[in-house]
Parts: structure tokens; sequence; C-alpha cells
């Protein structure tokens, strides 16, 4: 959601996201967080203005867990982002070290959707909304029951900056 002249603008998916960049005139640099096989950084690239976008992943493939992607979709990654690659920069790094990487207040936008257990996303949030400039934004992946540690974390970090923001003037 996003609020524009004192106004709730909620989106129907992630594919808005870009757009609603775009019309916020963030055009800066931006950061995608868990990226497996590239689709959304292609996404991002695509119909954003972001002049930079960098692709965080460990791909470290490793066995047994799920969530980790291979070399294989580092792979993938790059012949999917190969088009824009005078815009795109490939981080393979853990989410906090590439966070390390970047000035707080730097950022137009950071989208999360690395690890989904409750401390992995609590750091991560907290990591990372400090790199986000005034008037940027932050956003994530996977919000839903199924994934309980992503809906706790983004509760309880949120909620109560939500509530202020919506009562707020502007
Ligand atoms: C759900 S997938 C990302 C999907 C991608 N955002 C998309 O929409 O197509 C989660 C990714 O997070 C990566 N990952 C897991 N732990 C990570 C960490 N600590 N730092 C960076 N990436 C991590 C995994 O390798 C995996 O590719």
């Amino acid at each position: 959601m996003a609020k524009k002249d004192n106004q709730m603008k909620q989106l129907k998916n992630r594919e808005e996201i870009p757009f609603l960049l775009n019309e916020l005139n963030l055009t800066g640099e931006g950061v995608e967080v868990g990226v497996g096989g590239g689709t959304y950084s292609y996404e991002l690239l695509k119909n954003s203005n972001l002049k930079r976008l960098y692709s965080v992943d460990v791909w470290s493939g490793e066995e047994g867990c799920l969530t980790y992607s291979t070399m294989k979709d580092y792979a993938v990654t790059v012949k999917r982002l190969w088009d824009y690659r005078e815009r795109s920069t490939i981080l393979v790094l853990d989410s906090l070290t590439a966070c390390d990487l970047f000035e707080d207040g730097s950022l137009d936008f950071v989208y999360i959707d690395a690890m989904h257990g409750y401390d992995y996303v609590i750091k991560d949030i907290l990591s990372w909304y400090p790199k986000i400039k005034k008037g940027g934004v932050i956003a994530g992946h996977d919000y839903f029951d199924y994934h309980s540690g992503v809906v706790k974390a983004v509760d309880e970090i949120f909620e109560e900056a939500f509530e202020e923001w919506l009562n707020s003037e502007n």
C-alpha cells in the first residue's frame, strides 16, 4: 500500500511495484534480496526507472534446504538480466554482508525475499530498513499464513508505524 494525497493506494500484486516506483519518482538505486532465477529482478528492471538494481543472493544450493537456489539459478539470472546489464549488478553475497555495502539513507527501494523464517526476516528488515532514503519503499514477498514467520516479523515491526502513518496528516 502507498499513501498519496492522503489516500491509500492498494496494490493488487507485486507486478505493480515497479510502476508505483515510477509514480513516486523513485529513480535511484534499488535492491532485491533473494533473487532465485531472477524473474522478479527482471520485472523490476524492465518496468521501473531505477538507475541501478542490485540483485543479491547467496546461490549456495545448500542441500536439504529448498529455500537456497543454486549456481545454476545464478547462471539463469545472469542470462535473464543480460539485456539490462547497464543497470543491473548481481551480488553473490549473503543478505547482511551485502547490506553493509550500502550507506544509510542511500536506497530508493528494497525488496526482501530471502529466508522466510521469523528470525531471518526480522534481521533482514531491521538491517535493510535504515538503508532506505526518506520517501523510499521497502517491500517483500510471501506475507501470507503459510509463511507465518514473515507475517509475524512484518506485523511486529510495522504495525505501530502503519497505524501512525494512517492517522497522520501527510
Ligand atoms: C524465494 S527465493 C527468491 C525468489 C525471487 N525473489 C523471485 O521472486 O523470483 C529465496 C532466495 O533467497 C536466497 N537466500 C536465502 N538465504 C539468503 C541470504 N541469507 N542472503 C541472500 N539470499 C538468500 C535463496 O538462495 C533463494 O534464491
